[in-house]
């Protein structure tokens, strides 16, 4: 790999991603990334990055719904593995605006597919970072294996379900060198306070509701982002082309315990002034239509296979992550209040 082409690197784990490879991974080639910074790509997120690695990084604003921008990338840049992250990522996002997810998840990813099948003489490695949402809702026991038929129930989930299966057509059809990870939820530093985990943080810092879906016991398995960075790397150095890897943190976890954890942490480490513990912000309200019941991973595969498991545990992974928010108050209000949109339009238009 000496032109890495990673889609979607500034956003939540690819940026962490991009972090991982430059800083720990021992990396020596190119990383070139393509994100066309929708609202969930944030520049502050690889902060420094280019300044570190000016000789290695490049950050090119392209849409990869663009069939001809990404085939003069591929030109351009002589890319020869590709890291597929870029995607619209929230289900709630999905059910309100379905269309962008089509777009984007299914039609960009045929299109960075077809680029690499262009390019196919060159290209060693294709891969493709999917969900374990594709796989639908499991009932009180069981767990996901790369055997599990898929069944997504929301167009989030479908259309991750989509991209898997155009990847995997392109290795059985073409050849093309794939691989597939289905990772459970993650959760750590950048993750745009849209999803649970930063969300009930910053809102209970600031005294806001904290807004629990249905009767709160829908259960997900719990990845700190560093672990499935750390995976998927593995994966691609050392994975089985054609193959898909599931990746799990075996932190099962309701939702309910999840927001009372960060309220207890929170209260330890800034006692609330005004009520004797942030739990009491726990709000109940409508559930989310099609709402996952459960998901858990069985990781058996890629633990025997390239003998990764996860480092963090929850406690450890949270404690971490709510420190992180502690600490990055200028990120956090630059998200919050939009300005790094409007940074993005001063510099990009
Ligand atoms: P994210 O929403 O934080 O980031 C997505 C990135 O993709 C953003 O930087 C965005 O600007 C970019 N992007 C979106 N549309 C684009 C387009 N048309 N062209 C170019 N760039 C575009 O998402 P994330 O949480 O970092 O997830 C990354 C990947 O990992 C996704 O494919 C997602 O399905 C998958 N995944 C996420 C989780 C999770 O818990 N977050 C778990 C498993 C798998
Ligand atoms: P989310 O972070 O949106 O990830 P996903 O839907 O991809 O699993 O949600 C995680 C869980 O938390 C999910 O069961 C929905 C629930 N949830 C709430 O209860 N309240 C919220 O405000 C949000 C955003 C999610």
């Amino acid at each position: 790999m000496q032109n890495l082409l990673i889609t979607g690197g500034s956003g939540f784990i690819g940026s962490n991603f991009i972090q991982y490879i430059l800083r720990d991974s021992g990396f020596q080639g190119r990383v070139v990334n393509v994100d066309n910074l929708t609202y969930a790509g944030n520049p502050e997120n690889l902060t420094g990055i280019e300044d570190a690695f000016h000789n290695q990084y490049i950050f090119i604003r392209s849409d990869i719904r663009d069939l001809g921008a990404i085939r003069d990338i591929f030109q351009e840049f002589d890319i020869d593995a590709v890291c597929h992250f870029a995607a619209e990522s929230h289900v709630d996002r999905s059910i309100m605006e379905p269309d962008a997810f089509i777009q984007t998840n299914i039609v960009g990813t045929f299109n960075l597919l077809e680029c690499a099948r262009i390019h196919q003489g060159q290209i060693t490695l294709f891969h493709h970072v999917s969900t374990d949402e594709v796989f639908g809702s499991l009932g009180e026991t069981g767990f996901f294996t790369e055997a599990t038929a898929y069944s997504p129930n929301s167009p989030y989930s479908a259309s991750k379900a989509a991209s898997d299966h155009l990847v995997r057509a392109y290795f059985k059809t073409y050849g093309l060198p794939v691989t597939i990870s289905n990772c459970s939820n993650n959760y750590g530093p950048y993750q745009f306070p849209e999803k649970l985990i930063p969300l009930m943080i910053l809102n209970a810092l600031e005294g806001k509701p904290l807004p629990v879906y249905g009767d709160g016991k829908n259960i997900r398995d719990w990845l700190y982002v560093k672990d499935h960075c750390i995976a998927i790397w593995e994966i691609m150095r050392h994975g089985r082309k054609g193959e898909t890897y599931n990746i799990g943190g075996r932190n099962e976890m309701e939702n309910i315990r999840i927001v009372e954890m960060i309220c207890d942490n929170l209260d330890q480490m800034i006692p609330p002034e005004d009520r004797s513990s942030r739990r009491e912000l726990i709000t109940f309200v409508k559930d989310r239509p099609g709402h996952d019941r459960r998901y858990a991973i069985d990781c058996t595969k890629i633990s025997n296979e390239l003998g990764w498991t996860p480092v963090e545990t929850f406690e450890t992974g949270i404690c971490k992550t709510i420190q992180w928010y502690l600490d990055h108050t200028e990120w956090v209000e630059r998200v919050k209040t939009g300005e790094y949109q409007n940074w993005i339009k001063k510099q990009y238009g």
